[in-house]
């Protein structure tokens, strides 16, 4: 019996809650200090109107619909993601912005991108590279389809840096390091995105830092959080009791006017070589 990863994004395909993971990126993608931070990056590439941009796992499509809108009639935007049941989604949720600009969905793995050498201005993956098993391969895919003077752009989150307010700080640093530290083979996926594009040849990389910031418990910051209590018990890292404790402890400070939540999230682009 082959032994499923513990990262959902790995096969999203294969999962029994996939439905529940669409929802959870259409929730971050309308979470207003989400979608500002997006925008910011995309606009640090920078996107503009006219431009051929692929986005590598695209997921629903909450990236590809604000491509749209920056590359408009003239520009196109290709994204491209291995689950083929999300690209449906996707294809549903895109149908306005598919009026307004270009655009192409297609199944296809990062690591081996159906395209030719040269085809986009930018190759972008937003809250990818975390997730994929071999990062330095699809960020030199990335470079090989985009052209000389193009950009390639990388953004992840890194789960490193999250910092949250909770009574019981050591079961908090346990269940954040600890459910991280099992799922995700570099949890500090972020910082390390500027040595990546750097490692395949790309020049002039810069940095972007931006921070998720949330002190209502917002809906998608919620599902996180439950989501990690949840993983934790499967872990073995807490029992059933523990995690509904530890979850009942930030419902608390959010009645109290006391919850904070920062999450960092890096962003790097380089510039291909002529
Ligand atoms: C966390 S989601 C991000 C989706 C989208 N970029 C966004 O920000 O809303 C990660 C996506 O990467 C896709 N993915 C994972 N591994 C992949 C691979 N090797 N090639 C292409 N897509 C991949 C997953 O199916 C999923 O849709």
């Amino acid at each position: 019996m082959t032994r499923r990863h513990p990262d959902p994004w790995r096969d999203a395909d294969a999962q029994t809650n996939l439905e529940q993971m669409a929802a959870g990126l259409e929730s971050r993608g309308r979470t207003p200090a989400q979608a500002r931070l997006r925008r910011r990056f995309l606009r640090f590439i920078p996107v503009k109107a006219g431009d051929r941009v692929l986005e590598v796992g695209c997921g629903t499509g909450v990236v590809v619909r604000d491509l749209v809108t920056l590359v408009g009639r003239g520009g196109a935007v290709v994204g491209v993601d291995s689950s083929r049941l999300l690209l449906d989604r996707a294809r549903r949720l895109c149908r306005e912005a598919a009026s307004r600009a270009r655009v192409a969905l297609r199944v296809g793995d990062g690591a081996r991108l159906p395209f030719a050498a040269s085809r986009f201005d930018s190759a972008l993956a937003i809250t990818v590279i975390l997730h994929v098993a071999d990062p330095l391969r699809v960020v030199r895919e990335m470079a090989r389809v985009t052209r000389s003077g193009g950009h390639v752009g990388v953004q992840d989150q890194d789960f490193g840096v999250v910092a949250v307010t909770h009574p019981d700080r050591e079961l908090t640093d346990r269940i954040m390091h600890g459910v991280a530290a099992h799922i995700y083979a570099e949890p500090h996926s972020g910082r390390r995105l500027p040595g990546l594009l750097r490692s395949v040849g790309l020049e002039g990389v810069r940095l972007l830092t931006d921070v998720y910031q949330d002190t209502t418990l917002e809906p998608w910051t919620k599902t996180f959080l439950e989501r990690r209590a949840e993983r934790a018990v499967g872990f073995g890292i807490v029992n059933e009791r523990t995690a509904a404790r530890w979850l009942d402890g930030f419902t608390e400070l959010v009645a109290q006017g006391a919850f904070v939540l920062t999450l960092n999230y890096y962003g790097a682009v380089g510039t291909k070589p002529n």
